[in-house]
């Protein structure tokens, strides 16, 4: 997948506020700080595209980025951020649930799961959701680069367990050493063609 441009469009909290549904699309879900806007930045080599903070929580609607203008990346809400407001976390769920079950052009989700930690209920619930929608998920395990490789894929084997995924459902991915940034590309530049 070749980057050709790579631009941010919108923000949208409801369906009135996505873009027009003409292009295909990748959302990329996962617990806030896991590194979503990172792996996003990383994979269209721009460093500063989609803001990355060290404060978690960030990211509190959905942004959609346009890319070669062919199709759209999309960044939604980080979950389980216990400082943001009672009030914000309620409306994650609905906003994030409306968003997978209403967007036409959504062919796949990106969810991420921090390397270092095994999965909850939140990641699990996704997956099941996921999976009742019909649509095809990847689980991108970040900061791979916190790990020996040896513990990298020990611990990818324990992750792919408990989520109960095959090998080819999982890549181990670094923002900070770029390692698997070539096979995501490849994977998701596939499911754009299905
Ligand atoms: P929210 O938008 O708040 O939900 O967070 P996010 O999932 O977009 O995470 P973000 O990309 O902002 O990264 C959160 C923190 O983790 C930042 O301090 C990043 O520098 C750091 N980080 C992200 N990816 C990596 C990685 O691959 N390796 C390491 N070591 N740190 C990373
Ligand atoms: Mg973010």
């Amino acid at each position: 997948m070749k980057i050709i441009s790579a631009e941010f469009e919108t923000s949208a909290a409801k369906p009135g506020q996505y873009p027009e549904a003409v292009l295909p699309e990748i959302a990329f879900a996962g617990r806030s700080n896991v590194g979503k806007s990172s792996l996003i930045n990383t994979l269209l080599n721009r460093r500063h595209l989609v803001k990355t903070s060290s404060t978690p929580g960030k990211t509190r609607l959905i942004n959609f980025f346009v890319i070669n203008n062919a199709f759209y990346f999309v960044d939604l809400p980080g979950y389980g951020y216990a400082r943001v407001s009672q009030k914000e976390r309620k409306k994650w769920g609905p906003m994030v649930e409306t968003y997978l079950r209403s967007r036409s052009t959504l062919r796949a989700v990106v969810l991420l799961q921090d390397i270092r930690r095994m999965p909850g209920t939140e990641e699990i619930q996704l997956i099941e959701f996921l999976e009742h929608l019909h649509l095809p998920v990847l689980v991108i395990l970040t900061k791979a680069d916190k790990f020996s490789k040896s513990k990298q894929a020990a611990q990818a084997r324990q992750i792919r367990g408990h989520l109960k995924l095959k090998e080819n459902e999982t890549v181990l991915f670094s923002a900070k050493t770029r390692q698997g940034t070539d096979e995501i590309h490849e994977i998701i530049g596939g499911l754009l063609m299905e």
